[in-house]
């Protein structure tokens, strides 16, 4: 009887206490959707129907004209920014304030992941950004380009050997893969992974199985973002931990190599070599940063490459557009590429933006209030103080299809970005903006367009009949990730 009442009366407390804390927002005038008990605002996601970045969306465009909007996330108060100049406040002006991104992943738990610049926080942050940024100079861009050229000779003669008819159906994603991975190693790691010989690369294998997170590891990922403090006991990991470990012992392989050899590439693993004989001084975990640069460099990027060439491959007379576009460059520039040649490609570029705003590749940007922040609510002419602690979620692609931004956002228009004029600042945020912005984006850029220029040079696009439409993305994923392949009919071009 007793501890039945004892439970009654604990039930009570707990129902009271999270009654007021579910007023969190309410009680500092700011407006947002009614949490469900428990799960806050974001039922849907737990179960999988559909992603955060979804729901973001929904939130978003069903609190038009507010600038902030409080909602919560199972019982932990985010907040999700409209107001675009305070969007720029916190990635730029009062960086300061929001320095951390929102994200709890313990180094002991995932030695990888955890030491990756996005997981940092404070000064570690500070300065293993500093490091790793004398990587992705322009400088450094112009080194690596002839490697990125010969690879993009090797993906175009892969497709061709694979050509029956003149025609060749190739998985879009598999193949940028073989392609970014190449890229990978031989511009970071002066390593040759001949990913386009074998069938199945070791490289390629370990590339996949790394980044594959079941739900059970989403699960846990979401705890952390609802209990942050719980992080630790839960021994989150997101790279796996049997191809986390081959790798490691594989960017070793490398570093070791490099340092018997005394060859020396001036490239990212001769930084790792210099930067290990002062690895105790500074405390980074070399090993571990090179392997996010072999994720990093690959994964990404290789998604967005085929979900341009997809766009591609769907709308002929913009192919056709790039292809004369590219013809031209190459005869203004006599026949040879260069970093300078690839830059001014300008509808290259406006398709290359476009496709980044119709798939953002990142749909949120979340970030952590490090220092509390006060903020003029123009349109009450009262202020709000943002506490310290609290999740700020920027909804990148929502704002990349706000027709208030983009006119007609579904529909893919790389026009929309050749007058960058009417293009308002803060509406296009692929890579993040401010200090905490992607630090790879050079190489990423250069990369992608790199393989689509040889693409279209060579290979009439169409999609097949194989892909799935519309494009179907993966809830569990943590970036952008279409569910079936992409298949692709490729039609050699006849000099
Ligand atoms: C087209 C491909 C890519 C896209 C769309 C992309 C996008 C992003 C975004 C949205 C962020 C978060 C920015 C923020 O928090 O404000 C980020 C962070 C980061 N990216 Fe990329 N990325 C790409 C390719 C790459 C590549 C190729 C590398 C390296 C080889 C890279 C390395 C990083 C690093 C190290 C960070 C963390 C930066 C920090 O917190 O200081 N990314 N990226």
């Amino acid at each position: 009887m007793l501890s039945v009442l004892l439970m009654v009366v604990l039930g009570a407390i707990t129902y009271c206490y999270l009654r007021r804390h579910y007023s969190y927002w309410s009680r500092k005038g700011i407006t947002g959707p009614r949490p469900i008990f428990l799960l806050g605002n974001i039922a849907p996601s737990i179960t999988g129907k559909k992603s955060v970045g979804d729901i973001v969306t929904e939130i978003y465009n069903e609190y038009k004209g507010n600038p902030i909007v409080g909602f919560y996330r199972t019982v932990t108060p985010c907040l999700l920014v409209r107001d675009l100049n305070l969007i720029k406040d916190i990635t730029v002006k009062d960086f300061k304030h929001f320095e951390n991104n929102d994200i709890h992943i313990e180094r002991k738990s995932d030695r990888i992941f955890g030491s990756h610049p996005f997981c940092l926080k404070g000064n570690e942050w500070k300065n293993c950004r500093k490091e790793l940024t004398h990587s992705f100079t322009s400088g450094k861009m112009k080194l690596i380009f002839p490697m990125l050229e010969e690879n993009g000779q090797k993906m175009v003669k892969s497709i061709c050997s694979t050509t029956v008819n003149e025609i060749s159906v190739l998985e879009a994603k598999k193949l940028c893969s073989k392609f970014t991975l190449e890229n990978v190693n031989a511009c970071a790691f002066g390593m040759d992974s001949q990913c386009f010989r074998k069938t199945e690369p070791m490289d390629m294998r370990m590339a996949y199985g790394l980044v594959k997170t079941g739900s059970w590891g989403v699960y846990k990922y979401f705890l952390s973002t609802i209990i942050p403090r719980i992080h630790k006991v839960l021994n989150i990991r997101i790279v796996n931990s049997t191809y986390g470990n081959e790798l490691l012992h594989m960017i070793h392989a490398f570093m070791s190599y490099r340092v018997k050899s005394g060859v020396v590439r001036n490239d990212f693993l001769d930084s790792m070599v210099q930067l290990k004989e002062n690895a105790p001084s500074n405390g980074f975990d070399i090993l571990a940063l090179g392997a996010n640069f072999f994720v990093d460099g690959y994964e990404t990027s290789s998604t967005v490459m085929a979900l341009l060439l997809f766009e591609l491959a769907m709308h002929k007379e913009v192919q056709n557009k790039l292809r004369s576009e590219i013809r031209q460059s190459k005869e203004l520039s006599g026949g040879k590429l260069s970093c300078e040649v690839v830059q001014s490609m300008r509808y290259l570029d406006a398709c290359f933006n476009e496709n980044l705003r119709v798939h953002s590749i990142v749909s949120t940007l979340g970030k952590t209030c490090t220092k509390s922040y006060t903020y003029h609510l123009k349109h009450r002419n009262t202020s709000v103080v943002i506490e310290k602690g609290t999740p700020i979620i920027i909804p990148i692609s929502a704002i990349h299809h706000d027709p208030q931004y983009f006119e007609n956002p579904i529909h893919f228009c790389p026009e929309r970005f050749l007058e960058k004029k009417t293009l308002q600042k803060y509406t296009f945020m692929p890579f993040g903006e401010g200090p905490r912005s992607c630090l790879g984006k050079r190489f990423g850029v250069l990369q992608i367009k790199v393989g689509v220029i040889d693409i279209i040079s060579n290979f009439e696009l169409s999609v097949n009949e194989k892909t799935e439409l519309p494009l179907k993305y993966n809830p569990w994923f943590f970036v952008v990730a279409p569910t079936k392949g992409i298949w692709i009919n490729a039609k050699k071009i006849l000099e």
